[in-house]
Order: structure tokens, then sequence, then C-alpha cells
């Protein structure tokens, strides 16, 4: 095991496939179309990131979460899915838009994928469509998440961004709802990323805010944690078992526990959500450079890793300081 300077270990590994996404949410893309994506021999090929998964595995690695921009976006990511699935990992799970995911499900499924979550943020074509920046029918995402359970991904978990203003007055709605289908949502603080726009903390609508209104219309019971450094507060409903979560990022930081190594798909190390930049391992892994090699790597950039910026950021609002941040867009979140 491997900790860094503040005692964390890694548990985590979060891939970003691509940087590319079909939607525009504003809480996520900077403003204006002039962005710059990856160039396509900058982005890590599948051989690349399962040597790079493989050599890292041994660090402690339970999870492995593919994300993008829009991960579904990477052709042939079913493959890719395959090859990371004959590794020693416990779990293999998705973070989509859900916008390709009717279609793809099964596949997914097929190719070893164990479980998903679909962002979605209102029951309201209109609210919905103006939050992702493009019109899409919240059916037809729903209508993904259906596809997603048929085809035996399991747990389906639902990821909404509440914004003060726009979605919070959904939150009850949006909870009753996925309670009838069984499946968890997560509600999930409106974080300051990268160059995000309107993002202030009046706008943030915190989980204790959430909690309170929720516990006007169901009986919740705190679920225990079932690792250090889950993100996610836990609760159940008392009446069916399922279980629902809330991520305070802004309000109640959990970076003391945060055991998350991140990979960009142009192969770039991050180790926090907020970095300004990243650790290239590409050149490594392209240097031909073995297993062992590249964990030697990655234990020296994590044990230098001392990153806990959802923690300082109060300070540094308090102090009107900038920080420039890497686009979540490019992260995966
Ligand atoms: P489960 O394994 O299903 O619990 O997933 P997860 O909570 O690890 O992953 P998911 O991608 O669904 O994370 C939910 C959201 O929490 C992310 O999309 C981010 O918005 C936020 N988040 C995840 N990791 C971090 C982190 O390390 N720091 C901060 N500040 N936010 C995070
Ligand atoms: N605040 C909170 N959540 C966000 N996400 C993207 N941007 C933000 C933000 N500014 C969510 C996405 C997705 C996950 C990767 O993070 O909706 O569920
Ligand atoms: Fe795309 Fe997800 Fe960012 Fe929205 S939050 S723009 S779906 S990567
Ligand atoms: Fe981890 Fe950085 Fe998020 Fe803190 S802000 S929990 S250190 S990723």
């Amino acid at each position: 095991m491997i900790l860094d300077k503040l005692g964390r270990e890694i548990r985590d590994l979060r891939i970003s496939v691509t940087d590319r996404c079909n939607f525009r949410c504003f809480f996520c893309m900077p403003e204006g179309e002039s962005y710059e994506f990856f160039k396509r021999e900058d982005i890590l090929s599948f051989e690349e990131i399962v040597k790079f998964s493989k050599a890292v595995l041994p660090l402690g690695i339970k999870k492995l979460r593919l994300t993008g921009g829009e991960p579904l976006l990477r052709r042939r990511i079913e493959r890719l899915i395959e090859m990371l699935a004959e590794l020693p990992v416990e779990d293999i799970s998705l973070t989509t838009n859900g916008f390709l995911l009717k279609e793809k499900a099964r596949d997914l499924k097929l190719a070893g994928l164990k479980r998903i979550t679909v962002s979605l943020h209102s029951l309201r074509d209109e609210v919905f469509s103006r939050m992702v920046g493009k019109g899409v029918k919240v059916s037809y995402i729903i209508e993904g998440i259906e596809e997603a359970l048929k085809a035996g991904l399991w747990p389906v978990k639902v990821n909404v961004c509440v914004v003060r203003g726009v979605n919070d007055n959904e939150i009850v709605d949006i909870a009753k709802f996925f309670k009838k289908m069984g499946v968890i949502v997560r509600f999930i603080e409106f974080m300051d990323v990268g160059s995000a726009k309107d993002w202030s903390l009046e706008r943030v609508f915190s989980v204790k805010e959430m909690l309170n209104l929720l516990r006007e219309h169901f009986p919740l019971e705190p679920v225990e944690k079932s690792h250090r450094g889950e993100v996610a507060e836990r609760y159940r409903y008392v009446d069916d078992g399922l279980e629902v979560g809330f991520i305070s990022s802004i309000t109640q930081p959990f970076c003391r526990d945060c055991n998350r190594l991140r990979l960009t798909a142009d192969g770039r190390i991050l180790t926090c959500l907020f970095a300004q930049d990243g650790y290239d391992i590409k050149s490594l892994i392209r240097s031909g450079a073995g297993e062992e090699e590249i964990r030697e790597a990655i234990i020296s950039i994590w044990s230098k890793r001392d990153d806990r910026y959802s923690e300082e950021r109060l300070e540094l609002l308090e102090k009107g300081m900038e920080v420039k941040k890497i686009e979540m867009f490019k992260v995966g979140g």
C-alpha cells in the first residue's frame, strides 16, 4: 500500500477516455464554442490504457471508473471494457450523460461493465435542456436508464447536480421518481470546476438543505460508510431500503480521505479534481517502459501528493484568490 503526504491510499482509478462531449452543461463546460479538444494522436490507445491500469492495480486499486467528457462517444468503448474486465479488479463502472445508453447498455454489460451512473439533473425537458445546453427529451435518457436496468447493470445510479434557482425545486420529485424505479440518486452540490460559468457560493444548494427537504417527505436513516474515502454520504429510505446519496464537496469537503487517482484521455495523471495541471505519463508509456517503471512513477507522484482543494476553497474565496483549474470535461468528475 502506498500513502500520500496526508496518509491517503490509492483506491479508485478514474480513467477519462475522451474529452469530447455531445452535451454542453453550463456547470461543466466553459462558455463559448472555442474548446480545444485533444488531438487524436495525443489520446491514449486502449492498449496504453490497459498497460497503465495493469501497472498500477497492484497499488491497491479496487475500482475502475470510465469517464469523459462523454465516455460512450469513444469508438469501440466496449472493447476497452472487455480488455479491462480481464484484469484483477473488483469493480468496473462508467459515468455517462445517458444519451447513447439506450443503444449501448446491453453491449456494455456483455463486455463486462458491472454498473453505471447516469447524470440527469431535471425531469423537465425545458430545464434539463437548458442545463445541458442541448434540446434533449428527459424521457429519452430515462429509456436509456431502463435499458441499463434490463441489461443487468446493477446498481444504476443517477447523479443530479443541484443548482439553486435552477433545479432545487425538483429534488423531491426526482427522489420520488427514481425511488419507484429502484435507481439510487446522488444529489451533488454545484462545484466550482474549471471555468464553468456562473458559479457562486449563493448558487450552491447545500446537502443539509437537500436532506431537510427530503426528510419532510420520506423517513431516512443513515447508512454506514462502506470504506474510507467514499464520496457520497449515504442514506436509506426506511420503507423500501433503497439508498440515496449526497455529495457535499462544497459545504463538507472530504479531502482528508480522498483516494482517487485520475488518468486523463491524453495521458496525464491528476491527483485532484481541481488540479491546475497533471503529470505526463504518456511519454513514459510510449517510451516502451515496463509495468514496474510505470508503477514506480505513480508511487513517486502519489507520495508527493498533498492536494486538498475543497478544504482550502473557502479560505481562497475569502481571500479573493482566483485559482486556475483544469476543465471538468477533461477530467470526468
Ligand atoms: P460510486 O463508486 O458509485 O460511489 O461512485 P463515485 O461516487 O466514486 O463516482 P461518481 O463519478 O459518480 O462521483 C460522483 C461525483 O462526485 C463526481 O461526478 C464528482 O462530481 C464528485 N466527485 C467524485 N470524486 C470527487 C473528488 O475526489 N473530489 C470532489 N470534490 N468531488 C468528487
Ligand atoms: N458541479 C457538480 N457536479 C458536476 N458535474 C459536472 N460538473 C459539475 C459541477 N460543476 C457532474 C456531472 C457528472 C459528474 C461527472 O459530475 O453531471 O454526473
Ligand atoms: Fe458533458 Fe458530463 Fe460535462 Fe455535461 S457534465 S458537458 S455531459 S462531460
Ligand atoms: Fe480529492 Fe481534490 Fe476532491 Fe479534495 S478536492 S476530495 S483532494 S479530488
